[in-house]
Formats: C-alpha cells, structure tokens, sequence
C-alpha cells in the first residue's frame, strides 16, 4: 500500500463494533485514535485489539515484532480533541439518534472541514444523522457485521447528500482492508437487512398457518436448502426481543409494504420473554448453549403391497417411481381405487393440486420438487389426505435413508415459499437501484451466509418457475405481499437471467 492512502482513522465508541473496526485497519496500515465516552473504555479497547494480535502470533500469522508496530499505531484518547488529525472518523457509539447528533456536531468542532465522519448504525437513517452536521456530504453510512475481521463485507451508505468523493474514499479504504465493500443508498435495513428479511418473514408465515413447526421449518431450509442456520434458530441467536424492535422498525420505514409485514406471533412472546438462547427458552428450548430437540418421531414401516402412481406432469416422476420401486412398492400407471397417489406441484396447495387433477384427496401426498430428491425431502398433506396414506408415503420416501418431513397444506412448500420470497425481494431492491446487481449478490453471500447470491438463486431455480410460485401464492391468499417485482417479470417474459443490469438511460 502507498503512504497516500494511509489514513489516520478515528473510531469512536470501542465496544463491541468500534474494537473490530480499530482492528481491522490497524492491521490494514492506518494510524489508529480511539476514543470512547466512558472512562478507560478506549485504553480497554486497545488492549482488547493488541490480545487479540497476540493470538495471530501463536497462530503463526504475526511476529511478536508486526504485534509491537501494530501496537503504536494506535492510541486510546480520553479527550475528543485528540481526534482533530484524524482524516476519517467511524462512529460505533450507541444507537440513539440525539446521541449520535450530538457527538456529529461535537465532532465537526474539532476535526478538519475535509474529515469523512462515518457511522455504523445499524437502523438509523444516515441523512438524519447528517442533518445535525453543517456538512452532511462528508457524512455516510460504513456499516459492519459482527465479528468485523471476520465478517468479509461492508456497506457504504450513500445517503441523500453525501458526496461521490466521500463514498469512494469508504469504498477504497474497506477494498484496502480486504473486505468487500457495497455501495448501497440510505433506505431501511440498507441492502443486507432489507434483503434478508425474506427468511424471517416468510419462516414466520409458514408457522403461523401451522403448515410446519418452527423446528421443521429450520431443519428443511437447512437440509433442503442449505442455509446455515434456520430462520427460528437466527431469531433465538439474536434476541427476539432485538429481531422484533428490527422487524417492526423496516415495516414501518417502508410505509407498510406488505412483504416486510410482521408475524402477530413475535409480540406474545417478548413479553413472555422467550427472547431465545440468552433467556434460556426461545422457538428452542436450551440447556445452556445447548439446543434441546424433540425426539425424532418414528417413521412407520412401509405397508407390503403398497402401490403408488406418480403424477405424470411431477417434474421429477422418473426418479419418483425409482424411488418407489427401490423400496419395494409397486407403481402403478392409473390413479385406481386404492393406490397412493404422489404429485410434484410448483406454488399450489396440495389440495387445489388434487382437486385440478380430480384426483382422490384422501389419497394424495406431495412432494417438494424445488430441492431435489437427494437432500431432505418434504411431503405435503391435503387437508383429507389419510393417516395411512401419509405413514406409507413417509416410510417410503425415507426408505433410502433420506431425511423427510410432512407438512400441512400449503400454496408452495417451505423451500419455494421462501426462496421466492427472497428473490422477490431481492429483485426488488434492484429494481429500486438500492445497490447494483453484484453488490446484492456479494453482500447476501458474505453478510448473511447464504450459499449464492439471491439473484443467482433464482436464476438456478428459475425464474419462470419464481415467478410461478408468486402468482400462485398471491392468487391463493390473496396476500400482496407476493406480488412479483417488475424486476423478475420483465426478466422472465424476455427470457433473460435475473442478474441482467437494467439497460443504459
Ligand atoms: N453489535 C452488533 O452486532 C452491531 C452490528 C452492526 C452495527 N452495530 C451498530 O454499531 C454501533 C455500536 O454498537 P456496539 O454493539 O458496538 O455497541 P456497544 O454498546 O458494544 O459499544 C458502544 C460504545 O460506545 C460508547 N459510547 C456511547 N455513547 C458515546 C458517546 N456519546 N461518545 C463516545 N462514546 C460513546 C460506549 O461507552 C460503548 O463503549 C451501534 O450503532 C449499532 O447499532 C452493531
């Protein structure tokens, strides 16, 4: 790195966020000023950064001698004039939007007219904090995730007057550190919490219809989908009383849109204090860091004589009727009075999938098609469907060793009800030009752990197929918060990728 993009960087508030940040870009070659309101805080922060170099030395990764350089260049200040060479400043202080104006108008007394002043609030609009500076283009959004050396990727936020300059600076000093940045506009949740609201949203509508169990709901997008962690198993780690203050607040600085719509079913449990891990009960129940399950039910054995007739229209009936011939049942080629019948629909209810093929509803089990067969699979139940019907296409569909769930009734199974979601969403915040098509991709990647971009997602699902499973919801609930992006159905009728770039104005 050249000496000219070596900044002398302010951090002020060294808690959790602001020691991450000092580490960061110590390590990145930056002259470090920490400063903190409460007494010793700064002092305690540094040598919280200098203990966690050491660990790089055991590790192999620094010298006692890199630990000694990297130690001087950073300096714990008890006076916030100190700060006046710093040519950056990022704010980790408390999230309150009074407090932070009033360090911003502190701030400005003190550090040169060109210093960028930097925040990483999480929830708060970065123009409202700009508001309370006399130059709000020096003024944006840097916002991290929690571990911040860890956590790959940062948000620069653009808010309404921040200067191109300013953002670039953010932009080039989070690349120099080795992290992605994303340039994102000041709309709520930024890009990462506003494009991963899908999970929790949809999840939670999932068990409030009582198709599935919170537990079931996380094993399938786990297993089926390959999230790391569900979205009640996310909730439990965060704090339900945090995640709902979060969910409440993006559906009301998005004037009610119906997709950021929050469950009824988080309030009762706040004040119950089911906040998750921390309490000791959440959608989980813990003994210590310990998530407690329910014992798995036991999978009835497959009925001999069982015959079976897979839909012709399911997408995947050659490697159903493999299946149902490896386990030792019979395919049959007509639905006739006593076999079981297996359907494959895309967006719609079991039900209305048996009614549209005037098949008998008490013998008709579907089967999720979105995940592929290899991984957990889900079998959904019309509201009719027998108990017998239901043991045998369960012992059946595990009979390879192959983890299986049954869920209740429902338009679209759990993978394409919150799949399509998360594309939707994610469309739609292209649409609105929050942030450009790679910059959603990487921050979804890195910031919350899924295994593609959401874009790329529906790409691999389909499009058409998203786009399918929308409308179907939508004219199934009549809920708009299903209604597809101009974004994906634009993209679909041309027949292009979801990752194509609105054309050149
Ligand atoms: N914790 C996270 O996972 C996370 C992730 C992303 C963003 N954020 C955001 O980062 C910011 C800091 O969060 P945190 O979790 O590090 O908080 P924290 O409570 O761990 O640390 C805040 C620090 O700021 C200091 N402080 C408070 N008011 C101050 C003032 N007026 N002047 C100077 N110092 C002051 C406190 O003494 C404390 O040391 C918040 O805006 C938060 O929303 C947090």
């Amino acid at each position: 790195m050249s000496s000219s993009t070596h900044h002398t960087i302010g951090v002020v508030g060294a808690g959790t966020m602001g020691r991450g940040i000092v580490q960061l870009f110590v390590q990145a070659g930056h002259r470090i000023c920490c400063f903190d309101a409460a007494d010793g805080a700064a002092a305690k922060a540094i040598d919280f950064v200098t203990d966690m170099l050491q660990r790089q030395v055991a590790k192999g990764r620094l010298t006692g001698h890199d630990v000694e350089r990297l130690r001087a260049r950073m300096q714990a200040s008890t006076q916030m004039s100190e700060l006046a060479d710093c040519d950056i400043v990022i704010e980790a202080i408390v999230e309150d939007l009074a407090v932070k104006q009033q360090l911003y108008r502190a701030l400005e007394d003190v550090v040169a007219p060109t210093a960028i002043l930097a925040s990483n609030t999480s929830s708060l609009t970065v123009a409202d904090i700009a508001a309370a500076c006399s130059r709000p283009e020096r003024v944006a959004g840097l916002h991290f995730f929690n571990p911040v050396p860890l956590m790959k990727v940062a948000e620069v936020i653009a808010a309404v007057r921040t200067s191109a300059a300013t953002t670039e600076t953010l932009r080039a000093l989070v690349e120099g550190a080795g992290h992605r940045a994303v340039v994102t506009a000041d709309q709520p949740g930024f890009l990462v919490n506003h494009a991963g609201r899908g999970l929790y949203t949809e999840g939670l509508r999932i068990v409030e219809e009582q198709v599935a169990s919170p537990a079931e709901v996380d094993d399938i997008l786990r297993e089926a989908a390959g999230f790391r962690m569900g979205p009640f198993e996310l909730l439990d780690l965060t704090g339900l009383d945090v995640s709902s203050k979060v969910m409440a607040s993006i559906y009301e600085q998005f004037q009610h849109e119906p997709r950021f719509r929050p469950s009824s079913l988080v309030a009762p449990r706040v004040a119950a204090g089911l906040f998750g891990r921390k309490s000791g009960a959440g959608w989980y129940a813990y003994d210590g860091d310990r998530k407690l399950r329910d014992a798995p039910r036991a999978v009835p054995p497959l009925p001999p004589g069982l015959t079976v007739w897979v839909d012709p229209a399911a997408s995947q009936r050659e490697s159903l009727m493999a299946l149902v011939e490896a386990a030792g049942a019979k395919v049959v080629d007509e639905p006739g009075a006593d076999a079981l019948l297996v359907l494959q629909p895309w967006g719609i209810d079991a039900t209305a999938a048996a009614v549209a093929r005037g098949l008998d509803a008490t013998r008709c089990v579907a089967v999720d098609p979105a995940p592929g067969l290899g991984l957990h699979r889900t079998l959904m139940l019309t509201v009719a469907t027998a108990r017998g019907m239901r043991d045998a296409a369960l012992a059946l569909f595990t009979h390879d060793g192959v983890a299986a769930t049954v869920i209740g009734d429902s338009p679209g199974f759990v993978v394409q009800r919150v799949l399509a979601t998360i594309v939707n969403i994610a469309c739609h915040i292209a649409q609105r030009g929050i942030a450009s098509v790679p910059d959603i991709e990487d921050a979804v990647r890195l910031g919350l752990g899924y295994p593609q971009g959401p874009l790329a997602w529906g790409d691999a699902l389909g499009g058409a197929r998203v786009l399918e499973i929308l409308r179907a919801m939508q004219a199934a609930t009549g809920d708009p918060r299903y209604r597809p992006s101009a974004w994906l159905v634009r993209r679909v009728s041309l027949g292009l990728s979801l990752r194509t770039a609105e054309a050149k104005r």
